[in-house]
């Protein structure tokens, strides 16, 4: 059960006050389509709108890739949170307190509580040093570079003092331990004991979550010496490649825009934004991974990446792009001129010069054919094998079939090879999924549950009469299919308490993502209207008959059996078993 230490009256309680309706629609626009809304399903791809959200059951379901579930399930899926959490946002959102005790296990233990306070304090002391005498050096450096005041405030940017212990000194005061510094990776051991500060003369840029809540920092040198950058360690709250530097500031211009810029350093981020391109993040320095595609995903399904110039057709960098098409987003592609970063473009030509480049950017597919072609003859045999073995992974991670096949056409067109061939090599490749991410978000998966089963799901949840109707005819074992025995037996169970049998609360008590989707597929099943009461009895009666059927061949083999063996009393044992199974049925 996901129930994990909130009381489940607790839980029933929040997902009874809140609406569903108005969760969603607080991340994305629903539209009324008769009794229930519909909208494009923020978990895949797609272009018509086939997620739909139920009022009345409180529940979601999408027909494209199959996800669905209550209030909860959304939060978790689509903000990433923690059951707890989830649970929490719900409790704030319905006025409903969580005992203090409860919020102590909500998601943050009072460690990260600790380290998130720390990282702010310490983001004030390096903001605070940026304005003393010893800065004078690191704040003219920041001018130099172009960096507005505005921004300096914004991103919280700061200074570590050119000291051993600064920061030690200055926390200890604060009376923090250095054990929680130590935990923040602030701070490091010295072999002959006690500690030193990691920054030292160094730029800081604090990094930031989605809810700006710093989570780690980033240190440049003021020359040229190395390592030019600095990073924290990964520490509870901060994992490598999990974030994107700005995207806090970024949010509603990404979304108002329907894009996300995404470029590699700090400086890259800071100049284009405060020049007014807004709708960009960093991935600072490392490859992308698919978390950060699925946070920018919360926002837009589309994304530009600007390389440097002398990034120009490095393919294993190009390959990581990959991910974004498993992830159903468009990527587009822009190499600046040889020599030039975002921060020196922009600085150098303007941010206006700077958008155009962005909007001219090419999709991923045309890009790397042009770099393919440009090393490869396309003319020559060897040429297009060589092509088309490095396109088609990347054609591969489409979900989408359509856009598969129009890719795999397009690469049969510029190959001139037949698109057949083309389809063959694709298979050969498929399972060769060197960049892919263990997580499968989008993947549609077929539950392939009998549809008696469903629609006698759909109906119990409908009314409690029907659950006893039911009960009295079917056992939990009759349905086939386990998950679906084991919803039932929930229903049973909550009847026989005289309890009713909310969708949204049934869906908690399972932490499965398949029983989700069972439930919340069976709920929008189409019926035809009509007599109801008939409907359910044919339901039961096929139930019952499959499950005489299946009984019979059971018998039937062990007949054979018997029949082979010469076993008489056996034999006639299951000849009566069979003709009482055959009454039965009658
Ligand atoms: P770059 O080497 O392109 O530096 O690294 P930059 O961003 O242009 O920095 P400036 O303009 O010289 O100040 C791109 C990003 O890679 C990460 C940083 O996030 C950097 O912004 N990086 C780079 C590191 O983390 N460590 C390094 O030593 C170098
Ligand atoms: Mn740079």
């Amino acid at each position: 059960m996901a129930v994990g230490r909130i009381p489940e009256n607790t839980i029933e309680e929040i997902l009874s006050r809140i609406d569903i309706v108005e969760v969603i629609s607080g991340y994305i626009p629903l539209k009324r389509a008769g009794r229930n809304f519909r909208t494009l399903c923020p978990f895949h791809h797609e272009k018509t709108p086939s997620f739909m959200v139920s009022a009345d059951r409180q529940i979601y379901h999408c027909f494209g890739c199959g996800k669905g579930g209550n209030a909860i399930s959304f939060l978790i899926e689509y903000e990433r949170l923690e059951f707890p959490e989830a649970v929490e946002a719900l409790a704030k959102k319905a006025g409903i307190a969580l005992p203090e005790s409860q919020k102590q296990d909500v998601g943050t233990t009072s460690l990260t509580t600790q380290l998130y306070k720390i990282n702010e304090l310490t983001a004030l002391f390096y903001g605070s040093n940026l304005d003393s005498p010893p800065a004078l050096s690191a704040k003219n450096y920041l001018l130099k570079r172009g960096i507005k005041e505005e921004s300096i405030k914004l991103f919280k940017l700061g200074y570590a003092l050119d000291k051993w212990d600064a920061l030690i000194g200055h926390l200890r005061a604060k009376n923090i331990s250095l054990s929680f510094l130590e935990k923040a990776g602030l701070i490091l051991p010295k072999e002959s004991g006690g500690y030193y500060d990691r920054f030292r003369n160094r730029i800081i840029f604090p990094i930031s979550d989605i809810k700006s809540r710093v989570i780690a920092f980033g240190a440049r040198v003021l020359d040229n010496t190395l390592p030019k950058y600095v990073n924290s360690p990964e520490t509870p709250i901060y994992t490598k490649g999990k974030s994107l530097y700005g995207l806090p500031a970024a949010t509603d211009a990404i979304r108002e825009n329907d894009y996300a810029v995404i470029v590699e350093g700090y400086l890259d981020f800071i100049i284009p934004y405060q020049s007014g391109l807004k709708n960009i993040v960093a991935s600072c320095g490392t490859a992308l991974t698919t978390e950060q595609a699925r946070l920018l995903k919360r926002y837009t399904h589309n994304v530009v990446i600007v390389y440097d110039g002398d990034m120009a057709g490095e393919l294993a960098t190009l390959r990581t792009l990959d991910i974004f098409i498993e992830e159903g987003m468009n990527v587009r592609v822009v190499c600046l001129p040889q020599g030039f970063d975002p921060d020196s473009f922009v600085r150098k030509n303007g941010i206006e010069n700077f958008k155009q480049k962005v909007q001219q950017a090419q999709n991923l597919f045309d890009y790397k054919l042009n770099i393919l072609k440009s090393r490869h003859s396309i003319k020559e045999a060897e040429g297009k094998a060589r092509i088309a073995s490095e396109m088609l992974p990347t054609i591969n991670k489409f979900k989408n079939a359509i856009l598969k096949s129009e890719y795999i056409k397009k690469l049969s067109e510029e190959l001139n090879v037949a698109e057949h061939h083309i389809i063959e090599e694709s298979n050969k490749v498929k399972d060769d999924k060197p960049f892919s991410a263990p997580a499968q978000a989008s993947a549609k998966k077929a539950l392939d549950i009998n549809p008696t089963e469903k629609l006698l799901i759909k109906m119990m949840l409908e009314e409690t009469e029907t659950i006893n109707r039911i009960k009295e005819h079917l056992e939990p074992a009759d349905f086939q299919d386990e998950r679906v025995s084991r919803i039932v037996s929930i229903m049973f169970d909550f009847v026989a308490q005289g309890k009713s049998v909310g969708t949204s609360i049934l869906i908690n008590h399972f932490a499965e993502e398949d029983i989700s989707q069972i439930i919340s597929e069976s709920v929008f099943l189409e019926v035809s209207s009509g007599d109801k009461d008939r409907v359910i009895d044919d339901c039961i009666q096929r139930l019952k008959g499959k499950k005489i059927k299946l009984q019979r061949q059971h018998l039937h083999n062990q007949i054979k059996t018997a029949q082979a063996s010469g076993d008489q009393i056996r034999l006639d044992s299951l000849m009566e078993e069979f003709h009482q199974l055959i009454k039965k049925r009658d």
